[in-house]
């Protein structure tokens, strides 16, 4: 039995595909490789020793997902494939809804006519909206997103809690991210976003490389101990070990389950600066700016669920995190264009 990847050509997404190689799982992704690199897959099957078997085309396609499970023998899927730019989605809501929303209930249709019963979902902490306390239980009040890319993850929850009580043969999952960042410990794969960073720490190792001339810090005046947001930044490895250890719990299970992914701790913006000039050597040049719209002071997890639950916890720290996002960075200074 295989599993389906969907947007396993992305950057959370190759690092779970690299995990589940490395277990011997047989992996089938489903990328259409809008917004990923064919290259990422490529350097995932010289890591692991195997290949994934990889399928272009897109979520949104019923045929060709017919066609998929029709052909290869799936057991269960992770479903990574989305659009994820916050800005873009206040734009072009029909393009977020369609992507997130429709191709996910389009995925779920036909696994349920293929007889797959188990879906693992990525979720996001933005579906906490402004939080009320800090932090965020899996108990915590879901909804308020300000964004269409928020308000599509929340609709998706709804929508699996939903079938979950009509199909009880069905495990579904949905995990809430907390802000993934880092990369493999060899430098050979992370996150290579299109154009200017939106996320932190992607925009701190362009300027720490020197593509980018400063860091723009969004706000110094919230209620935080340095006046600046905080974040619970979770080392992209440790989220792939989520996946799996979630995939496995499931297995044997059905209904609609929930797990925070983060540490548990929470970070600063110019803690993230700070640490990144020690560890990288290199001059972080930073300037003041009032708030970006829609941010949030403060966001960090509460993940013992997961911990008691699924038997796991974030084990890589800040250094590590930073360490690698740099090593990445560094060797790949163009992203996956850089061979
Ligand atoms: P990513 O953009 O690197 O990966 C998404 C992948 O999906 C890409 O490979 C893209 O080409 C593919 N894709 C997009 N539309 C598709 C379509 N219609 N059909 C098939 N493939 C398609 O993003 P990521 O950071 O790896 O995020 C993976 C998932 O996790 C996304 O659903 C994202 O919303 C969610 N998430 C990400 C973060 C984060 O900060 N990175 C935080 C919380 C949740
Ligand atoms: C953003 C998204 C959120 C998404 C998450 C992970 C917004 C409003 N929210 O959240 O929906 O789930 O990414 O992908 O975009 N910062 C700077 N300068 C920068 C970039 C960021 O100061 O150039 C600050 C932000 O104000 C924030 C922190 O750094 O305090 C982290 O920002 P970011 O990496 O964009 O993540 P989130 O704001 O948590």
């Amino acid at each position: 039995m295989a599993i389906l990847v969907t947007g396993g050509g992305g950057y959370i997404g190759s690092h779970t595909v690299l995990r589940l190689l490395e277990q011997q799982e047989e992996v089938v992704v489903l990328d259409n490789f809008v917004n990923a690199s064919p290259q990422a897959l490529t350097r995932v099957a010289g890591l692991a020793g195997r290949a994934p078997h990889v399928i272009e085309g897109d979520v949104c396609d019923a045929a060709l997902l017919t066609r998929l499970f029709a052909t290869h023998r799936i057991d269960a899927v992770i479903h990574f494939a989305g659009l994820k730019a916050v800005g873009e989605s206040v734009r072009e809501p029909l393009a977020y809804y369609q992507v997130n929303l429709s191709g996910t209930l389009t995925l779920l249709a036909a696994m349920r006519a293929a007889g797959v019963h188990h879906l693992i979902f990525s979720s996001s902490a933005t579906v906490y909206g402004q939080p009320e306390q800090v932090p965020l239980t899996e108990a915590s009040r879901t909804g308020g997103t300000t964004n269409p890319y928020g308000t599509s993850k929340w609709m998706v929850e709804q929508v699996l809690r939903d079938l979950a009580l009509a199909a009880p043969e069905m495990a579904l999952v949905a995990l809430r991210y907390f802000n993934p960042v880092g990369a493999h410990p060899s430098g050979r794969i992370g996150e290579d976003p299109r154009g200017t960073p939106n996320n932190l720490l992607p925009y701190i190792a362009q300027v720490a490389v020197g593509k980018l001339p400063s860091v723009t810090v969004f706000g110094n005046d919230y209620p935080t101990p340095d006046g600046t947001g905080v974040r619970d930044y979770i080392h992209v490895m440790d989220l792939a070990d989520g996946h799996l250890q979630a995939l496995r719990h499931s297995r044997d299970r059905t209904g609609f389950s929930v797990w925070n992914l983060g540490t548990g701790r929470g970070h600063s913006v110019l803690e993230m600066i700070d640490a990144f000039r020690r560890l990288s050597g290199r001059d972080i040049p930073y300037t003041l700016a009032p708030r970006r719209p829609g941010d949030i002071a403060e966001c960090w997890s509460d993940p013992s669920r997961a911990a008691v639950d699924l038997k796991w916890s974030a084990t890589r720290d800040l250094d590590d995190m930073i360490r690698d996002t740099w090593r990445w960075q560094s060797q790949n200074p163009q992203g996956y264009s850089s061979e």
